[in-house]
């Protein structure tokens, strides 16, 4: 056989041993058998001196053109290989499949009750001031009419930072501040915020959320505080809602009153339906039909004289725990929840 036909056969072979090849790294140990330095290609081409003079152009010409051909087959294999590879990376990519979606976040249930609170009150004309958490005891106490050594100081559970300073025990000081600054009435503030009290329990926690309202103006009588907390009661709880007043005390406030609402568990009857006409006594208000809901009073002369407004001034003040408003609203028994951040709890109000 001369070596032309050899070169022939060589291609040939390729394509048979070609179609035998299973992988990538058999196609490259393939192409170093046929292709490599000393492969049979090479081999052959060593043989050029048995070659005629005259006829080694025609060889060399054929060598190289088998060469060329089965550095293609090679190559076309190659490819069809990476395509494969790719069409398995694919295959494992499963474009159908929902995304992953980033967490929400969502409004917390105090803040939530927090702004109801304040949009109802806004509405009605009072104005949204702040003031800082730690606060001077002339503004937390004095100017609220507790005189250094009044016993209602331990109604209060102050936590202090230093004689003269302490972590406010209430929102009121944002009202003598709101009253010092505007210098006379009239004035319609609520003032919204943390409050620290050296306190904890299940039912207390040492910082907690009141928002306190405040309205100074002529002539405010004790009919504008109920007719304000009634509507308020009801805007925020139902209309069905019914408003009791009783009489309290705030060293701040002269009279003061404590204003219950009909319990929104047993709707004022003290008792739950449990069923086949089977009642069990309501434990929200303790069979009682009625919940302490806010502090209130007319804004005590000493007050206005303390922030130097006239004490024939009149005014009149409320306060409520925003905790106990957003545990009523939502039916939640445990004060903790608020403060935990277990995400399970805080989704169910997005
Ligand atoms: N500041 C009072 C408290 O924290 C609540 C209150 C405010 C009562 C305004 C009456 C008037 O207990």
């Amino acid at each position: 056989m001369n070596l032309i036909a050899e070169l022939e056969k060589l291609v040939s072979d390729l394509s048979g041993d070609l179609s035998k090849v299973a992988s990538l790294v058999m196609l490259d140990d393939l192409q170093t058998v046929y292709l490599g330095r000393k492969g049979k290609l090479a081999g052959l081409m060593g043989r050029l001196p048995e070659v005629a003079s005259a006829e080694r152009p025609a060889f060399g010409k054929a060598a190289n053109a088998a060469k060329e051909q089965m550095g293609g087959m090679f190559e076309e294999r190659r490819k069809s290989y990476q395509a494969a590879a790719a069409d398995r990376d694919l295959a494992r990519f499963d474009p159908s499949l929902p995304g992953r979606m980033p967490g929400r976040g969502a409004l917390h249930p105090i803040t939530l009750v927090m702004e109801e609170i304040c949009h109802i009150l806004n509405n009605l004309g009072f104005e949204t001031i702040s003031g800082p958490e730690v606060e001077t005891d002339f503004n937390n106490f004095q100017a609220l009419n507790f005189p250094l050594d009044h016993p209602a100081r331990d109604m209060q559970d102050t936590l202090f930072i230093n004689e003269g300073i302490v972590m406010r025990t209430h929102t009121s000081p944002m009202q003598v501040r709101a009253m010092l600054e505007k210098k006379k009435p009239p004035l319609a503030v609520i003032a919204p915020g943390k409050v620290y009290r050296r306190d904890s329990d299940l039912t207390h926690s040492p910082m907690f959320h009141q928002i306190e309202g405040l309205l100074v103006d002529e002539k405010v009588s004790l009919a504008h505080l109920r007719g304000t907390l009634t509507f308020f009661l009801r805007e925020l709880f139902g209309p069905e809602v019914k408003v009791r007043f009783r009489p309290s005390f705030f060293p701040f406030t002269e009279p003061s009153l404590e204003v219950d609402m009909s319990c929104i568990l047993c709707r004022g009857t003290g008792a739950r339906e449990v069923g086949r006409g089977r009642k069990e006594p309501c434990r929200v208000c303790k069979s009682s039909g009625w919940l302490e809901i806010l502090g209130s009073g007319m804004v005590h002369p000493a007050v206005f004289t303390a922030v130097g407004f006239s004490p024939e001034c009149s005014g009149f003040a409320f306060g409520l725990g925003v905790e106990r408003v957003a545990m009523l609203k939502y039916g939640i028994d445990d004060l903790r929840m608020f403060f935990e951040n277990d995400l399970r709890f805080l989704k169910q109000f997005s």
